[in-house]
């Protein structure tokens, strides 16, 4: 574990969470989860854990057996996750990636991702956009990508296309999921037809400074552009989108914030109200 940085709670008492991943330092989830310890009255304390790739079996499982009772798992361990845990969810197992770690009677780690929900409830709560019957283009085809598109085609999307620098991973992505809905894919330069009504940007390609090669006629004045990253200011794909006239600009801290309340919920059995903690990110988005 290169390095521990407290979060909410503090008391030796309390009970144990945290997150794994590589980077973690930027992270909000102590934050988050500190306001819905408070709000809900848990006592827990949440810590992040700065694993590195070669590194996360043996310190999660070191950190789960050692008085850790439950782990939100980021890049890029979500697929290492759903191996290392005993039993996976539905949505899960089907995303082949986890994104929250359980531990159960003390034996038994329960995998779940709940990025799906995070981002359906954003979309369409937060955001108020209903998914039925939308045309969606997803950007990218890793760990973001695999946990939500099973939740967007549960909510009777028309189609979903899957776009990916690497299109032979975009293609394998949608084989696994054509059973649940309309899905195709390929690379960015494949994409065409009308625009669409949403394109979310799960590629890391905006930690490079980079933005995919879309054709223009992807997006006009009614594009909801949603970007799974979050953080102050425009993103590449944001900035993007805005030069491209797109009817509305949106990145993740809403997704953010739901997947937390749906693990908060999971280990806790209490289901946090989100608006507080979303009123109080306002300043920073
Ligand atoms: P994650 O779990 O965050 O999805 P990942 O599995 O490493 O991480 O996937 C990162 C995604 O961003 C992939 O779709 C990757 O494309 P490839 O499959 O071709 O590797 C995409 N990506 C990363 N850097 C990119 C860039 N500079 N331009 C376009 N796509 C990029």
């Amino acid at each position: 574990m290169a390095a521990t940085v407290t979060g909410a709670g503090g008391d030796g008492a309390a009970d144990q969470y945290g997150l794994a991943g590589h980077p973690v330092a930027h992270s909000w989830s102590p934050f988050i989860h500190g306001m819905f310890a408070k709000a809900t009255g848990e006592n827990i304390v949440y810590r992040l854990y700065d694993l590195l790739p070669g590194q996360f079996r043996r310190e999660a499982l070191h950190l789960l057996t050692s008085g850790v009772r439950g782990l939100n798992v980021t890049v890029p361990h979500k697929q290492a996750a759903a191996e290392l845990v005993n039993e996976l969810t539905a949505r899960a197992a089907r995303a082949q990636a986890v994104n929250t770690i359980a531990l159960r009677d003390g034996a038994t780690l329960l995998g779940d991702n709940t990025d799906g929900e995070g981002l359906v409830t954003d979309l369409e709560r937060n955001l108020g956009i209903p998914l039925a019957d939308r045309r969606i283009l997803l950007l990218g085809a890793g760990g973001a990508v695999r946990g939500v598109l099973g939740p967007l085609l549960e909510r009777s999307v028309r189609e979903i296309v899957i776009a990916n620098r690497t299109p032979a991973r975009a293609r394998a992505l949608a084989a696994e999921f054509h059973d649940l809905g309309a899905v195709t894919a390929g690379g960015f330069a494949d994409v065409d037809g009308p625009p669409f009504d949403l394109i979310v940007n799960g590629t890391s390609a905006s930690l490079a400074g980079e933005m995919p090669d879309l054709p223009p006629g992807a997006v006009d004045g009614h594009t909801l552009c949603y970007d799974m990253a979050y953080g102050r200011g425009d993103t590449t794909f944001t900035r993007w989108a805005r030069t491209r006239r797109a009817g509305r600009v949106e990145k993740g801290w809403g997704m953010l914030v739901e997947q937390a309340a749906a693990a908060f919920t999971l280990w806790r059995g209490k289901r946090p109200d989100t608006r507080p903690v979303l009123a109080a990110l306002a300043p920073f988005r």
